[in-house]
């Protein structure tokens, strides 16, 4: 974005942006030049940051002297992280960025989740034939929606306060008993899931649940499903397939009109019947929604956001034996590390 492009100008970096990366942000390449970057073919550079995973085109153009940034999916992608080690690059994974205090300006993985927590209830609220706060009006009384929110990571979290915002009664539900102090603070109701103990692994994530645990989380939250008029899901574990939490059983306890919006639906969908990027109608009128990229949809807060990451990134320098470096480079010396 331009404005990160004024601030790496003044610390004397020359920049290069491919003609045309900032036109659905809202950032044409006049705006960058107004800044001092250069228009060009970005690939010659010595640090290349960019969104997604490199094309083979892409991978073609890198040298053992370019240090590439991004999402590069590591956990899910490893023939291509093969296939950067094969050019000798340095390639630094967004996802790997530790969550520490000290890397927080850094992490991009919460800059996007927020993005997509809150704009999760909003494609709720218009998909959903009713209001979320209740209305006292001369033509009556309209009871408040019931949104629940699974999963309460910073996606979860957003999408909390967000329904919270917009009048809506809502709960929260996590296999981690840490955050059940901060859906309360939101003012939503942490729901409990009795015989459930804590399963916060390594670094603060979710473990994956045995079968006898999932089956005992859907069945108790199978009621409180059934009552909802919004369910938005957001739980994930990392390197593995999104827990299946809401079953088709459960759609069909659902009120016609109900909507559920299923955040994790590019790592298979938190609800047995999402349709990884498609919207549709179940047969009891639920419509399901698995958006596989929300942050685009509001592409110039998500970039303005994702291009400081970058460039606190940059501004740490890449330092190998910085924590923060070490932690986020996936690809060093022609291998996978
Ligand atoms: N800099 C920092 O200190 C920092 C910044 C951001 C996040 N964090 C921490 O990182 C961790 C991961 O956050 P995230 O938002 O990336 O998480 P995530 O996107 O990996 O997962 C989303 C949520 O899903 C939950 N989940 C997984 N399986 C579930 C199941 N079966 N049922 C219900 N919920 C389930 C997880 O506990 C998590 O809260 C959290 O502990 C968060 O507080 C720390």
């Amino acid at each position: 974005m331009p404005d990160v492009v004024r601030r790496l100008r003044a610390a004397e970096h020359e920049v290069i942006v491919e003609s045309g990366a900032g036109d659905t942000a809202g950032a044409p390449d006049a705006a960058f030049v107004d800044m001092g970057a250069a228009i060009g073919d970005p690939w010659s550079a010595e640090v290349v940051a960019k969104v997604a995973p490199p094309t083979a085109e892409e991978v073609a153009k890198l040298t053992s002297s370019t240090i590439l940034v991004g999402f590069l999916n590591p956990l899910g992608n490893p023939e291509g992280l093969q296939a950067i080690a094969a050019t000798g690059a340095t390639a630094l994974a967004m996802e790997k960025i530790p969550r520490i205090s000290r890397a927080q300006s850094m992490d991009a993985l919460s800059s996007q989740a927020t993005v997509s927590g809150y704009r999760a209830v909003l494609i709720a609220a218009t998909e959903l034939p009713r209001f979320y706060p209740m209305f006292m009006t001369a033509a009556g009384t309209v009871p408040p929606a019931q949104v629940l929110v699974l999963g309460a990571g910073v996606a979860g979290l957003q999408a909390i306060a967000t329904a919270r915002r917009l009048g809506a009664v809502v709960t929260g539900f996590d296999i981690r008993s840490a955050v059940k102090e901060q859906i309360q603070s939101l003012g939503a109701k942490f729901f409990e899931v009795e015989g459930l103990g804590d399963a916060e692994a390594a670094g603060g994530y979710a473990r994956e649940l045995t079968a006898e645990e999932q089956q005992l989380q859907r069945d108790a939250l199978s009621v409180q499903m059934g009552k909802s008029d919004v369910i938005v899901t957001t739980a994930l574990v990392p390197g593995r397939p999104a827990p299946k939490l809401i079953p088709a059983a459960a759609v069909a306890l659902m009120k016609p009109g109900s909507v559920i919006v299923d955040l994790a639906a590019e790592a298979g969908g938190n609800c047995e019947l999402t349709r990884p990027g498609e919207t549709y109608t179940t047969d009891n009128g639920v419509k399901i929604l698995g958006p596989l990229n929300l942050p685009s949809e509001m592409a110039e807060h998500a970039s303005s956001l994702y291009a400081r990451n970058i460039l606190s990134l940059i501004e740490l320098g890449f330092d190998p034996s910085d924590e923060v470096v070490a932690g986020a480079t996936v690809v060093r010396n022609g291998a996978v590390v």
